[in-house]
C-alpha cells in the first residue's frame, strides 16, 4: 500500500527473512512507487523493498530531478534532490529499522542514484544502475571504497551514449567503487539480460555482506 507518512510518498515491503540488504527502488520518468516492485521481487527475493515516488513533475510525469531537455540536467536541482532523497533514506531506515540499502534505479532513477553516490555516499551500500548517465558535470570527490556498483548500459540506447555511460563508470571507479560495467545489445528499455545480471550481481554482493 502507498504510504504518505514520510517525506516521500513510497511503498515499503518488509524482508521475508533476515540477512539480505534492503533495496531502494528508483523508477524512471513517468513511473511511480509501484513500478519497480515486481523487478525488486524478481532480483532479490529475500530483501526489504523501499520504493519512493519522485517529487518533480514534468508534464504530470514523476521524476527525481528537473531537466532542461532530454539528457540536459538542472544540476542545482540534481544536487538538492539527491540530498532530499538521502535524507529520506535516513528517515526510512529509522522508521523501518533498515540497514543502508542498495539502490536499484532505472533511467532517471539510476541517474539520481548515481548523484546520491557522489554527494552522500554513506546513504547507500551500493547500486545497480540501469541505463544511467553522468548526473553532474563536476562531481565532488566522494569516497566510494567498499561499495559495489553494477552499471548496465545498452549499445543501442538513444538516450544514453555509451561514451557517457563509460565516463560514469570511470568517475565511480575513480572514487573507489568496485564497478562492473556491462554493455548489452539493447536500447533504453529493460531486457531479460538486465534481470538475470542484476540478480546474479545482487546474490554475490549480498553473500559478501553477510
Ligand atoms: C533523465 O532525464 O534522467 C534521463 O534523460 C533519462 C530519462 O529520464 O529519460
Amino acid at each position: 500500500m502507498t504510504d504518505t507518512r514520510l517525506s516521500f510518498v513510497h511503498r515499503f515491503e518488509p524482508a521475508p527473512g533476515a540477512g539480505r540488504p534492503p533495496l531502494l527502488l528508483l523508477h524512471g520518468t513517468g513511473g511511480d512507487e509501484n513500478d519497480l516492485l515486481p523487478l525488486g521481487r524478481m532480483i532479490a527475493e529475500g530483501s526489504a523493498l523501499l520504493s519512493p515516488r519522485g517529487k518533480v513533475l514534468e508534464g504530470g510525469m514523476p521524476r527525481f530531478f528537473r531537466r532542461l531537455a532530454e539528457g540536459v540536467f538542472d544540476e542545482a536541482d540534481v544536487r538538492r534532490r539527491a540530498h532530499e532523497l538521502a535524507d529520506f533514506i535516513t528517515e526510512a531506515r529509522e522508521a523501518y529499522g533498515l540497514a543502508a540499502p542498495i539502490a536499484v534505479g532505472f533511467s532517471n532513477g539510476a541517474n539520481i542514484a548515481a548523484a546520491v553516490l557522489m554527494l552522500r555516499p554513506e546513504a547507500l551500500a551500493g547500486a545497480v544502475l540501469l541505463r544511467a548517465m553522468v548526473p553532474l558535470s563536476e562531481p565532488p570527490a566522494a569516497d566510494l571504497a567498499g561499495k559495489g556498483v553494477l552499471l548496465l548500459s545498452g549499445s543501442g540506447d538513444p538516450i544514453v551514449p555509451t561514451e557517457n555511460a563509460g565516463r560514469l563508470a570511470a568517475i565511480l571507479k575513480g572514487a573507489g567503487a568496485a564497478v562492473e560495467h556491462r554493455i548489452l545489445p539493447v536500447g533504453h528499455g529493460l531486457s531479460q539480460a538486465d534481470v538475470t545480471l542484476a540478480k546474479a550481481w545482487l546474490d554475490s554482493n549480498s553473500a559478501k555482506e553477510i
